[in-house]
């Protein structure tokens, strides 16, 4: 897929599969907007992005704030004049399981706040693409559209 020249927004871009995602795009052309709450993290996968010749701009941003977004999303459309694709990488894990018993008794239990920790970084934007119209909307279309490198570049960061 030629992406050349277009603008692609990348969640969670300050390292692993998003800083990766990120790379890979920029290798390709596309010039990126890289999101994360690590503004350090970001610095770093900025510099690997623009050493291949494209625009990159960082956006410390946090993906389970509708504000942050919404205020990272107008910086992002005021410097690139439009966005062509998201991915929506952004995630955390707080791998658990929600009660642990042994022998009869509770030892352990999945906090409420890690819980919903997941479900705010993990879960809900996915929902707002689903939910809103709009260029939200226009981002998931683009996102498919972008499947099969996403796919690629995930192989290349494993
Ligand atoms: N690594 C794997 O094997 C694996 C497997 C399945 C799914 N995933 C998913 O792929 C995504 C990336 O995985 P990874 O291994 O690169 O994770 P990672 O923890 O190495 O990187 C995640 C990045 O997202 C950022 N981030 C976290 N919460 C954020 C938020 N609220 N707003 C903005 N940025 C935020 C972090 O700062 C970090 O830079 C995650 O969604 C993860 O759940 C990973």
């Amino acid at each position: 897929m030629n992406v050349q020249g277009k603008t692609i927004l990348v969640t969670g871009a300050g390292r692993g599969i998003g800083r990766s995602l990120a790379v890979h795009f920029a290798g390709k052309g596309a010039n990126v907007a890289l999101l994360d709450t690590n503004a350090k993290d970001l610095e770093d996968t900025q510099d690997h992005c623009t050493q291949l010749g494209v625009v990159a701009r960082s956006y410390t941003a946090n993906a389970a704030n509708e504000d942050s977004v919404v205020g990272a999303l107008d910086a992002v459309t005021q410097d690139f004049g439009g966005l062509d694709g998201l991915i929506n990488n952004a995630g955390i894990v707080r791998d658990a399981m929600l009660v642990k018993v042994k022998e009869g008794k509770v030892v352990s239990k999945m906090t409420l706040a890690d819980w919903q920790a997941v479900i705010d970084v993990n879960l809900t934007p996915e929902q707002r693409d689903r939910t809103n119209d709009g260029y939200v909307a226009v981002y998931r279309h683009v996102h498919a559209l972008l499947r099969d490198e996403v796919a690629i570049a995930m192989q290349r960061a494993a």
